[in-house]
């Protein structure tokens, strides 16, 4: 028995260096300490490991109890040393959630850039038809054929359902991008009852590209139904909004015009900032700008969203608001809005 006391006292000596050892780990690096720790008791070259081959010095008759030992000493460092890898976590979390918390909420830096002159423009416009006791509606751009066109009374056969004005998305249940924001006259009458007074911005989309033309722009609606509204009311309300956006300079006109959805019907003209109605390449030599239609929604319109055409009047307007803007801030070419070179959409005032 004394012969093998130096095999447990080793043993047992080992036990204690590692309490000792476990004691006086560097709190800064403690992932490391620990592992290190780990690597001298219990690595292929550790301690344990050469504790088993001082096995073979003990009588064999005792070699039994002393394997049991070794053993357990292992599977107790072992457990040991997993105990300290959890309190080292627990102990990091703490730190963390001590930390003080991060508010995503709060208010970033002022970011460098500016608002995009068509956003401006729509805020302009948006502002007074507020005013005016407007609510602001939302619709979708990828819309079916009966929103875009089958319920504003567009024959089959319209010109606007040709492939070279429009882009289609599936052919199989006629879908597209719509190309005015006329479809969400539909979707609001469908999902309101009359009076309505509704203004709805959005982006639009056609097979289009030149100095005045792009084939993504943005359009604002707006419509009005109640009994009786009249022709005059529109007039009206497009003087007054286009008098809050351009002041009291800028000459408009109506000029008579067809839009199955509308009768009468008409296109509003704004006299060219860039010539002043004295005739340009931007006005194609005519004075005038065309920067939207209107009329008095077409009875067919009201009959297919189950409205009392008998009963309801009302008027509808669709205006390019990049138009709008290019015309406020003399812009010649639209294009230029779609092109994304910073510094040149950086220059248009905000306070208008
Ligand atoms: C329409 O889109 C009708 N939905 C407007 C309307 C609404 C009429 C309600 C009656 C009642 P039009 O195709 O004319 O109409 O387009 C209206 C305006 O959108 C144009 O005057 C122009 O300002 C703008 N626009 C049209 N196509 C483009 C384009 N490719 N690029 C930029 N602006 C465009």
């Amino acid at each position: 028995m004394n012969e093998n006391l130096d095999f447990f006292t080793q043993a047992k000596n080992l036990k204690s260096e590692f309490s000792q050892a476990s004691q006086s780990l560097d709190k800064n690096q403690l992932d490391r300490a620990i592992e290190e720790l780990r690597i001298a008791f219990l690595g292929r070259k550790g301690h344990v490991q050469s504790l088993f081959e001082n096995l073979k010095s003990v009588p064999k008759e005792e070699r039994p109890e002393a394997g049991k030992a070794v053993n357990e000493l292992r599977g107790y460092l072992e457990s040991e040393i997993e105990k300290l890898k959890k309190t080292a976590l627990q102990s990091q979390l703490g730190k963390l959630l001590d930390k003080k918390p991060l508010d995503v909420s709060l208010p970033t830096e002022p970011i460098p850039g500016a608002i995009h002159p068509v956003n401006l423009m729509k805020n302009v416009i948006l502002k007074e038809f507020r005013r005016l006791g407007f609510t602001v509606y939302d619709g979708p751009e990828v819309d079916l054929d009966f929103y875009n066109f089958s319920a504003l009374n567009f024959p089959d056969d319209h010109p606007a359902r040709d492939m070279q004005d429009t882009f289609f998305v599936n052919a199989d249940k006629p879908t597209v991008l719509r190309t005015h924001t006329s479809n969400i006259q539909i979707h609001a009458m469908l999902n309101e009852k009359p009076p309505l007074r509704i203004v709805a911005p959005g982006r639009t989309f056609r097979c289009d590209s030149d100095l005045t033309h792009t084939p993504m722009f943005h359009q604002i609606e707006a419509f009005v139904v109640d009994r009786n509204i009249s022709f005059a009311h529109m007039k009206g309300v497009i003087d007054q909004f286009l008098k809050a956006v351009y002041g009291n300079d800028l000459k408009t006109r109506l000029r008579p015009s067809f839009f199955p959805f509308v009768e009468p019907g008409a296109e509003v003209d704004m006299q060219c900032v860039s010539c002043r109605g004295k005739g340009c390449r931007i006005c194609s030599q005519t004075g005038w700008l065309e920067i939207g239609g209107c009329g008095m929604i077409h009875p067919n319109v009201f009959e297919s969203v189950g409205y009392d055409s008998e009963e309801f009047t009302g008027f509808a307007f669709g205006f390019g608001i990049d138009r709008m803007a290019m015309l406020k801030f003399g812009l010649n070419d639209l294009r230029t809005l779609f092109e994304g070179n910073s510094k040149f959409l950086a220059q248009f005032p905000i306070n208008n």
